[in-house]
């Protein structure tokens, strides 16, 4: 059973008197103890699905429709008090910026003790043993020390490591980790994929790795959905889009990564030509992707492009794949 269910997903900000949909009709699954990494470039809406499956948006500003069913329930249909006892308990999440998501005026230890009050019957000591045992879990050296310091006496390594005991606090079933080391530098990066890696694998969650680095998920995930401007424009396992991309989009996605085609005999980086649109400027009707190639098939302007099921999980969104125009791309 899946742990996790989007099914037509849409959210929709209102900007003026409009509502635009920056999540478009998603559908996605996340599998137990599994990791299902989701990659776009800035803008594609990936923050926005991940908020909305925690239940963080203003009602009076967004708008939901679909499914997310965890635990045989629609999390949309939740109340706000119903959906506080879920996060952190069920689904734990790991924001890209530690700073602006812990508290500077509370002391580390104290803010992972948080959870542990509203979600766990433990008592005092049981708590500050708990939260001893989850700064050294994420690798903290000093977890003493680092209970007592405030945010700003860390440092953003260090930070992130709290961020993960937080998520981790309640042992969830499900963590979503948005962006979770864009903001660190390599090698605190590697330690930081290592570590969740690692804690994953003891607690069998299940993560959903949000990401832009394609590096990053063909190191940590099993599944890869690539969003383009609200919707999912091709999944499937990492082999099949690192090895088999289909979506010219995937594949301009998988040429920017430095190193990644070994026999290509220039340097340059690669950089896809133009950007994500913005909500209010997306095309209403054929591929959203087709401003940005050179030679699509005549009907990628007219057809909205449906999901094609290439076979064991893998599908793509698009009008005109396997034909000749993408060869002529030149991003084949
Ligand atoms: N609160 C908001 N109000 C209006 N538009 C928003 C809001 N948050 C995000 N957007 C827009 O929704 C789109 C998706 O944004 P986001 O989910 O943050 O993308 P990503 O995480 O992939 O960078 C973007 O066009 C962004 O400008
Ligand atoms: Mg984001």
């Amino acid at each position: 059973m899946s742990l996790l269910e989007i099914k037509n997903l849409e959210t929709a900000f209102r900007i003026g008197d409009e509502y635009f949909n920056a999540v478009d009709h998603i559908t996605l699954d996340l599998q137990p103890n599994e990791v299902l990494a989701i990659v776009g470039e800035s803008g594609c809406g990936k923050s926005t699905l991940a908020t909305t499956v925690m239940g963080l948006h203003n009602e009076n500003f967004t708008k939901s429709k679909g499914e997310v069913i965890y635990n045989n329930q629609n999390l949309l249909d939740l109340s706000e008090g119903e959906m506080s006892r879920i996060r952190t308990k069920e689904i734990g999440m790991i924001f890209q910026d530690p700073l602006s998501s812990l508290n500077p005026l509370q002391k580390i230890g104290r803010q992972i003790e948080e959870a542990l009050v509203y979600h766990t019957d433990l008592n005092k000591s049981e708590r500050d043993d708990r939260v001893i045992e989850l700064l050294s879990q994420v690798g903290i050296p000093y977890p003493e020390r680092c209970a007592n310091q405030y945010p700003h006496e860390l440092s953003g390594g260090m930070r992130q490591r709290v961020m993960i005991a937080m998520a981790l606090s309640c042992k969830p079933n499900i963590i979503i980790a948005d962006e979770p080391t864009t903001a660190l530098d390599v090698t605190i990066q590697a330690q930081i994929l290592d570590l969740l890696k690692e804690l994953q694998a003891e607690m069998e969650a299940g993560i959903i790795l949000i990401t832009h680095d394609l590096g990053v998920v063909a190191e940590m995930a099993d599944r890869v959905a690539v969003l383009y401007a609200g919707q999912v424009i091709e999944i499937g396992s990492v082999s099949q889009i690192f090895k088999n991309p289909q979506h010219p989009y995937t594949k301009s996605l998988l040429k920017s990564i430095p190193n990644f085609q070994e026999d290509s005999e220039s340097d340059d980086l690669y950089v896809i030509d133009g950007m994500v649109p913005s909500l209010k400027n997306l095309k209403r009707t054929g591929c959203r992707f087709a401003e940005r190639i050179r030679w699509i098939s005549p009907e990628a302007h007219e057809a909205d492009p449906v999901l094609h099921d290439l076979g064991d999980g893998h599908q793509v969104r698009c009008t005109c794949y396997q034909t000749f125009y993408f060869k002529e791309d030149g991003v084949q």
